[in-house]
């Protein structure tokens, strides 16, 4: 049983997508162990608790100093035991320690096709505004591996999705999480748990 710890920052609409595959068994051999928040209020919260799933606040505000923060929320990480640690709209830097200790083990689903509309900066509304006043036909989801950069891990899955003629940002990122991340963040999960991502020269190889 492939043990996945989730860590969110807000509404929690791939978490949710996450569970139901998980419950529906789309994604199997898998359990989700424990949802970690940076963010007491996240709706993410209330929908682990929901399905039963332990969910826990590490907040900066609770803390003098990051370095602080950082050692209570890695240990929070470890507490869990996770074989697969995801980021379903995770909005803190994760410390190196971790990325070290996890390495191709932490997978994020990032709302663009990345290279495009990625790296500092860019999370949640703010890459559809981009992608918008860009002018670009096509953009999509991209799920990768976390490594030191931002945004820069071992691409696993992406999917393209149209852009419209008069979307808003709002209405673009809905059918960028309806048409790509809520489909690629349980397929990734599902590929992981029987073994199916291995990363090679810095690249993912996925077998179908
Ligand atoms: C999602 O669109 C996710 O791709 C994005 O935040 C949103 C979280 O929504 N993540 C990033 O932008 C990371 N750079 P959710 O809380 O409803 O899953």
């Amino acid at each position: 049983m492939l043990r996945v710890l989730v860590c969110v920052s807000g509404g929690g609409t791939n978490l949710q997508a996450l569970i139901d595959a998980v419950e529906q068994g789309s994604v199997t051999d898998t359990e989700i162990v424990q949802v970690i928040s940076n963010n007491r209020n996240a709706y993410a919260l209330q929908r682990a608790a929901a399905h039963g799933i332990r969910g826990v606040c590490v907040s900066p505000k609770d803390f003098p100093e990051r370095a602080a923060f950082y050692d209570s929320f890695l240990q929070a990480v470890d507490d869990a035991a996770p074989d697969l640690i995801v980021l379903a709209g995770f909005l803190v830097v994760l410390p190196e320690a971790m990325i070290r200790k996890y390495r191709n083990r932490i997978l994020n689903i990032h709302p663009s096709l990345i290279p495009s509309f990625c790296g500092a900066g860019y999370y949640g509304l703010k890459v559809h505004e981009e992608a918008l006043k860009r002018g670009v036909r096509v953009t999509g989801a991209t799920v990768h591996f976390v490594d030191e950069g931002t945004d820069t891990g071992p691409i696993v899955l992406q999917k393209a999705v149209s852009v419209m003629d008069g979307d808003t940002p709002a209405v673009l990122q809905r059918r960028v999480m309806e048409e790509a991340e809520w489909i690629l963040l349980p397929e990734a999960v599902e590929l992981f748990a029987h073994g199916k991502i291995t990363v090679k020269d810095g690249r993912a190889v996925v077998t179908k």
